[in-house]
C-alpha cells in the first residue's frame, strides 16, 4: 500500500500500519521557495565549532602559534578534544614530533593578531616576536602558552589514529588556566571567509546537558 503523510492531507503516526514508512519527502513534497542552495565550500561556517584559538608549540627551542577554529569537545574529565592541524602548517610537524601544545583561547580585541597568526607560517617568521605576543611558560609541558589570551590550556596528544587521513588530533588537556578578572571574555568565532561573530549576549535555560 502506498504510505500517506501530512502533505497528503492524512494524519500521520509512527510505527502503525503503512505510515510507519512516511519520510520527510512525504511532508516536505517541495523545497520550500525561500530556501536558496548553498555552497558545501561554505558550510563549515554554518557549523563553526568554537572559539578561533591560538595553537602554541614549540620545537628546538623556538616557540610558535597557528590560529585555529576546527577543534570539538569530546569527553568531560579529563577534558578531551578532537582537532583539524592541516599537514601544510608547520604545526603539524611540531604537533606530531613533540605530542603536546598549549590552546589558548583569545578574546575580541586579539582579533587583528590572531587573523594575523592564521596568515603566515612559524616556518618563515617568529610570530611571537612579530605579533607582540608574550610566550608564558607552562606547568606540565614544554610547550609555551600566550600570556595574552583571557584562558590557556595544555595538551597532550593522546591519539593520532585519524591524523594521516584527517589531519586529526585527540588530545588531553593536562592543566587549564584562567584570568579571573575577565568575567565576560568575549570570544571570537570564524564564519569563513575572515568573518567572525564576537560572542555576546547569554541565556539560562534548565537543560539537562552538564
Ligand atoms: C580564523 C582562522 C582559523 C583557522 N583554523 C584552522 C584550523 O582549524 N586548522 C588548521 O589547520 N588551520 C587553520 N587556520 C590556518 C592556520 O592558522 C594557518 O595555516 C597558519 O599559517 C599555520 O601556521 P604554521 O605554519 O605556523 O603552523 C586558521 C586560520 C584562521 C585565520
Amino acid at each position: 500500500m502506498r504510505p500517506t503523510g501530512v502533505a497528503g492531507g492524512e494524519r500521520h503516526s509512527y510505527g502503525r500500519g503503512p505510515d510507519r514508512y512516511i519520510t520527510s519527502q512525504l511532508y516536505y513534497r517541495k523545497m520550500p521557495a525561500k530556501k536558496r542552495s548553498f555552497p558545501l565550500r561554505n558550510v563549515y561556517g554554518l557549523l563553526e565549532p568554537g572559539p578561533v584559538v591560538l595553537v602554541s608549540t614549540a620545537r628546538d627551542g623556538r616557540p610558535n602559534v597557528m590560529a585555529m577554529s576546527w577543534q570539538t569537545m569530546i569527553d568531560f574529565e579529563p577534558p578531551i578534544f578532537g582537532c583539524v592541524i592541516s599537514n601544510r602548517n608547520y604545526t603539524f610537524d611540531t604537533l606530531t614530533a613533540t605530542g603536546q601544545c598549549g590552546i589558548n583561547i583569545p578574546t575580541a580585541d586579539m582579533a587583528a593578531k590572531v587573523v594575523a597568526c592564521g596568515n603566515c607560517s612559524g616556518r618563515k617568521v617568529d610570530k611571537f616576536a612579530k605579533l607582540g605576543l608574550t610566550p608564558m611558560p607552562a606547568s606540565q609541558i614544554e610547550a609555551p602558552l600566550v600570556a595574552e589570551c583571557y584562558a590557556n590550556l595544555e595538551c597532550k596528544v593522546i591519539d593520532t589514529t585519524l591524523a594521516d587521513k584527517y589531519c586529526f588530533f585527540i588530545l588531553e588537556v593536562l592543566k587549564a588556566w584562567i584570568d579571573p578578572a575577565r568575567k565576560r571574555p568575549r570570544t571570537i568565532h570564524h564564519l569563513g571567509k575572515g568573518v567572525f561573530a564576537v560572542d555576546g549576549r547569554t541565556i539560562k535555560l534548565p537543560s539537562k546537558m552538564k
